[in-house]
């Protein structure tokens, strides 16, 4: 059942179910999955057969070597060895001028010893410079010198003219296969090939995270030119208004603190921010889609979503669409969400549904701040079950959204295909990164037998920007569970890769992975993780804040120390530490670990001592109270 707001009631019910399903365990999340499975007995076989035929015109197109399925297929590579040699090509993309770039692939890589900081510090720190962005960037926590071991294994493994070789074709791979021009003008021109054979485009300009005001200006007025040119490019008035091409936008670029704890200041800045953007794109005639990035940000990204769709200005447009990412626990209360909002508003949402493409990352940062549960599922079938659950909720509710499937995995089109005919939905499009999917999609767009558009994301930029994309991009490349990965592997049949999701997920009982666990447990047997604060959670804010406004400070008497007192003060810390020296180990160990379950106990009360006393951020006094526990 669709939910239903009644014009001028309030959407904070529909937000209410976003709270409450934000880290719900796994168990829960899946057995709410499948109690409506999408995928029933009468579509199990069609959509197996279909999916194997897919399978089979991908694999019977061998992957080109320039692509990066290939490029990681063709040379044997693992995530993180394909990672280390982008790093590295990413860092040789840098250097300005030819003649250093060849040297460097030519003679540095050739001749020097990768180990030996002191043979070749040039090449050395160029590496660890490399690695160490691309982990920072990840939250990794990769230390450089895997980078260095990594590159060094890969140059005995393969000998240096043929990692040379390696290079170069990783570099070709990130000038050409990722980035669909470096200026919107000139990556226009090469879309014009595509769209004869069915495609459309969405145009990512490269660039996210902005660091400083300045930082967001600078995209800004990149998103604000791609609108102009592609807008000026369009050749067909005839198009609808879903046909046409869009822009997509990441809000993080925007915004220099796009964060929950700047949830007042951020929602009141950037929608004034986007609503001229989309303003611009109501009168060029093109649609502007929002990205979906951490799950952190999902709320105030719903925010904003609502605010500017619900913007006076634009009023009678359909072209404001947003991202949802099936991996996520709320990603079916999120469809649930936007369908209420369209009815609300008498609007049609384009929604493009992905996976998410940030999930390793989404896994380091909730074990790192001790947070109580995952956002995202652990298992890839949940990811996948979750995925055919929302499109089926897409379809149903197509008068309201604009269906759109971002996939590369044949199972998937092939089940969204299935379920779409079952409704009788035509109205609906799939969507491919630029630099993938290419075989794929040949068979869905380029035939007469489907003829399904796909538009094609593609990123325009410099390749200065590029780096975090290209991550991203390894990581879903490299994945031994990922489709790309799987389906150029002869040693998954098409049958494994061809499983119902539903089923597995079944077989799974809703258990998490094995090698994941909640992050309180990460450590055991050992000892238990200490508990965060988690601050992508209105409520857990919103209560923080009321709690420190109530709170009484300790009164504590200031004293002037004169030098003798500091000096006594000195020789008794001095006393207790020769005596705690000399105490068994045991019991000191005892004595830390009632320490830190004070801290524990008393973290609300310290917290808040620092916020009202110290006049610290909320954010800041998380850090230093977890420092200490
Ligand atoms: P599959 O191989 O079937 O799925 C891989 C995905 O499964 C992973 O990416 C991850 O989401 C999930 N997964 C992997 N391992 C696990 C695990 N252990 N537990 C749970 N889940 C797991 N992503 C965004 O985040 N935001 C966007 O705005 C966005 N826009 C996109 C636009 C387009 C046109 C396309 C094609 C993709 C976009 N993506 C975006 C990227 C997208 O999320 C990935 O490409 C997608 O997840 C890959 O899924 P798949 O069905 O192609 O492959
Ligand atoms: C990403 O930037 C495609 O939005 C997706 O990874």
């Amino acid at each position: 059942m669709m939910p239903k707001l009644k014009t001028g009631e309030s959407s904070d019910s529909l937000f209410a179910a976003l709270e409450t399903n934000y880290r719900l365990s796994e168990a829960e999340s899946v057995r709410f999955l499948l109690k409506n499975p999408a995928v029933d007995a009468s579509l199990d076989q069609p959509i197996k057969s279909l999916a194997a035929q897919l399978i089979q015109g991908v694999r019977q197109k061998k992957a080109k070597s320039l692509s990066i399925e290939g490029f990681l297929q063709t040379h044997h590579l693992s995530s993180h060895e394909g990672l280390a040699l982008m790093c590295l090509a990413e860092a040789l993309l840098r250097i300005p001028d030819s003649v250093t770039k060849t040297q460097l692939i030519r003679e540095k890589i050739s001749s020097s010893d990768w180990n030996n900081d002191n043979q070749d510090p040039f090449f050395t720190k160029l590496t660890h410079f490399g690695l160490l962005t691309t982990s920072k960037l990840l939250n990794l926590g990769l230390k450089s010198n895997r980078v260095v071991a990594t590159l060094t294994s890969l140059v005995r493994r393969f000998g240096e003219p043929v990692i040379r070789q390696i290079m170069a074709q990783a570099m070709k791979i990130m000038s050409q296969q990722f980035i669909m021009g470096e200026t919107i003008d000139k990556a226009l021109k090469r879309s014009v090939e595509f769209e004869h054979k069915g495609y459309r485009f969405s145009y990512d300009m490269l660039g996210e995270g902005a660091r400083t005001q300045q930082d967001a200006e600078r995209y800004q007025k990149a998103y604000q030119q791609a609108i102009d040119e592609i807008g000026s490019s369009l050749k067909n008035p005839n198009l609808s208004l879903f046909a046409r091409p869009s822009l997509s936008v990441k809000l993080s670029a925007l915004h220099p603190q796009y964060e929950w704890a700047q949830h007042r200041r951020v929602v009141q800045e950037l929608i004034p921010v986007l609503v001229d953007l989309c303003r611009q794109a109501q009168q060029k005639g093109i649609g502007l889609t929002i990205d979906a990035e951490e799950s952190e940000r999902l709320i105030l990204s719903l925010k904003i979503f609502e605010g500017v769709l619900n913007h006076p200005d634009l009023k009678d447009w359909n072209g404001l669409g947003l991202a949802v990412q099936a991996y996520q626990k709320r990603a079916p209360f999120v469809i649930d969400w936007l369908v209420a909002l369209a009815e609300r508003y008498q609007k049609r949402i384009p929604i493009r549904l992905v996976k998410g493409a940030y999930w390793d990352s989404e896994i380091k940062q909730t074990q790192e701040r001790g947070l109580r549960d995952y956002a995202v599922y652990t298992q890839k079938v949940y990811s996948d079950a979750s995925y055919l659950h929302c499109a089926d909720k897409l379809l149903k509710a197509a008068s309201w959204v604009y269906p759109q499937f971002a996939t590369h995995n044949a199972y998937t089109v092939s089940a969204v295909y299935h379920l779409a005919q079952a409704l009788g939905i035509q109205d609906y499009e799939f969507q491919r990164l630029q630099g993938m999917g290419e075989t794929l999609y040949q068979q869905i767009t380029e035939q007469d037998d489907f003829q399904i558009p796909c538009r094609i994301y593609a990123p325009v930029g410099a390749h200065k920007d590029l780096l975090s994309y290209l991550v991203r991009r390894l990581l879903e490349n490299g994945a031994n569970n990922s489709f790309v990965h799987q389906i150029h592997d002869s040693d998954y049949s098409v049958e494994e890769l061809t499983l119902n999701p539903f089923e597995q997920a079944q077989k799974l009982k809703g258990e998490s992975h094995p090698k994941i666990p909640l992050p309180k447990d990460l450590f055991l047997p050992s000892r238990l993780n200490s508990m965060g604060t988690d601050l992508s959670d209105e409520k857990t804010v919103n209560d923080l804040e009321q709690t420190f406004q109530k709170l009484t400070l300790p009164n504590i008497e200031i004293k002037i120390w004169d030098t003798r007192s500091l000096e006594r003060c000195l020789d008794t810390a001095e006393q207790a530490f020769i005596k705690w020296s000399k105490t068994d180990v045991d019991h000191r160990a005892v004595c830390l670990e009632r320490l830190a379950a004070l801290f524990q106990q008393n973290q609300l009360y310290l917290m808040g001592i620092l916020v009202k006393e110290g006049k610290k951020t909320i954010k800041d006094a998380v850090a230093d109270q977890h420092l200490r526990a």
